[in-house]
């Protein structure tokens, strides 16, 4: 008796199992961005971008003093890398076309380097000739400097010259790429480039910064995504959608003050590029821009520091998706008494002043801002799902940082990837329309201002031997085999 209850619990137990298997059709894949691997700074005509040139000019705002100039050399490797995605077994691989790769002269945008878009054309078919689904980035902040003197996203003039040049890489690509996003994390070009200075082009413009590169921004992948849809989609038939990194911002207690908390500093950190695309209304988040209006015209300003969006820009930018691309890696907590908790540190924006609490529960990673939060994937996709109306959502991006000296056995990053993984089954069984999850980073890179000491790589690059060797982590064999199965524990 005992044992067939015994046999019987097994059975109900590995059929449970059985079913939280990803779907076949869902797309597993692995990301990467051009400055980030590619190398080959000033080759083949490239021009200057303003990565480029801050590492170039300014070393000392890099960690370890490093560039991209290199990196894992891409540019050279590109075959291994997709042979690299081939034995993980991947669906799909997330790339970046480098701007000024591409149109070394923007304001000249129909001067295209051939030598760029053969880069592109020999990359992408590799990807084909394996049946690997390629989905392209067409900005990963790798600006031309040449806009940037002209005000980068600042300029007036910027959503026309994206256009332009998405334009162009959909009339080079699109009979091949069908999975489209005009912009990686906006909160970091905006927030961290214009406003802050821990981004390229590093202007500490400070939140009037931040406002006016979301507006200008917002502009130009409307002016991208409608470009696309009305003139290219009818014969490529392909998707668009945006990249924008999503924290989980949860409240640190139950009450009213760190709900309404939460939210504000939910609508601020990512709510202004969300909220005018994929919300019904559109337009900037209403209580953040309320805030952001009193505060304004109490510090002596004659209007709000956030701009306006026009009925008819507003009207141009809501809607233009046919999916949600998120980057995901982290959550934290809010709470309205500013700073007083314990583990509070100092928030970002001005205009949400709260306390952002950090667990000590948390396992931390080799970046500041990366900390394991069990559930943030889950508590974010099932919001959104109820927010926006249950978008097509694809994880652009979710991965872990270890120190360089964890070498091959990264036991962590697989307890990072089994419990964002499990997130993702708990989501689809909530029925949040999530199509595939793509981890960073197929290989090690050039981690921006962290330079080369903060590795995310399924494999492991090693940027002293002259071919950048790679070799698989631990990890890539655990990702293989969920990859392969559909299933986390087999
Ligand atoms: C987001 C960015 O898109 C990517 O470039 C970066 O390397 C990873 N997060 C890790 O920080």
């Amino acid at each position: 008796m005992k044992l067939f209850l015994f046999i019987g619990l097994f059975a109900v137990s590995s059929n449970a199992q059985q079913e939280r298997r990803f779907p076949d059709d869902f797309l597993f894949g692995a990301a990467t961005a051009s400055y980030q691997i590619e190398g080959a700074w000033n080759v083949d005509g490239k021009g200057e971008s303003i990565w480029d040139r801050m590492t170039h000019t300014k070393p000392h705002l890099i960690k370890d003093m490093t560039n991209g100039d290199i990196a894992a050399n891409s540019y050279y490797n590109y075959k291994r890398d997709v042979e690299m995605i081939r034995e993980l077994g991947l669906d799909a691989y997330r790339f970046s076309i480098s701007w000024p790769r591409i149109l070394p002269n923007p304001l000249a945008p129909y001067e295209v380097n051939q030598a760029g878009v053969d880069f592109y054309n020999n990359y992408i078919n590799e990807m084909l000739k394996y049946n690997i689904t390629p989905m392209a980035t067409i900005y990963h902040w790798d600006l031309p400097q040449k806009l940037q003197d002209l005000g980068g996203l600042l300029s007036p003039m910027f959503p026309e010259w994206f256009e332009h040049y998405a334009r162009v890489v959909y009339e080079k690509f699109g009979d091949r790429v069908k999975l489209w996003t005009t912009f990686n994390e906006p909160r970091e070009m905006c927030l961290l480039g214009y406003g802050g200075d821990e981004k390229a082009p590093f202007l500490n413009l400070t939140d009037i910064g931040t406002y006016y590169c979301a507006k200008n921004l917002l502009l130009a992948h409307a002016r991208a995504y409608h470009a696309y849809n009305n003139d290219f989609k009818p014969t490529q038939n392909g998707e668009c959608g945006i990249v924008i990194n999503i924290s989980w911002i949860g409240p640190l207690t139950d009450s009213e003050e760190d709900n309404y908390a939460a939210e504000l500093k939910r609508q601020a950190e990512w709510g202004i590029y969300a909220e005018p695309i994929f919300s019904e209304q559109g337009g900037f988040p209403k209580e953040f821009a309320e805030v952001v209006a009193q505060k304004s015209i109490e510090q002596g300003y004659a209007t709000s520091r956030l701009p306006e969006l026009t009925e008819e820009e507003r009207k141009f930018i809501q809607g233009s998706f046919d999916f949600l691309g998120i980057n995901h890696y982290t959550g934290y907590l809010v709470s309205a008494n500013e700073y007083k908790t314990a583990n509070a540190v100092p928030s970002l924006l001005d205009d949400a002043d709260v306390g952002v609490y950090i667990s000590d529960d948390w396992l931390p990673s080799a970046s500041d801002w990366l900390k394991m939060v069990p559930d943030s994937l889950y508590n974010l996709l099932t919001h959104l799902k109820d927010k926006y109306n249950n978008p097509p959502v694809y994880i652009t991006e979710s991965g872990w940082s270890e120190v360089p000296e964890t070498g091959l056995i990264d036991d962590e990053r697989i307890l990072f990837y089994r419990t964002a993984l499990n997130n993702a089954l708990d989501c689809l069984e909530a029925g949040v329309n999530l199509k595939g999850y793509m981890a960073w980073s197929l290989m090690d890179n050039y981690e921006w201002i962290a330079g080369y000491t903060e590795l995310f790589g399924l494999y492991e690059v090693d940027f002293k031997s002259e071919a950048k060797t790679r070799t698989p982590r631990k990890s890539a064999f655990v990702y293989k085999q969920i990859v392969k199965t559909r299933v986390i524990d087999p």
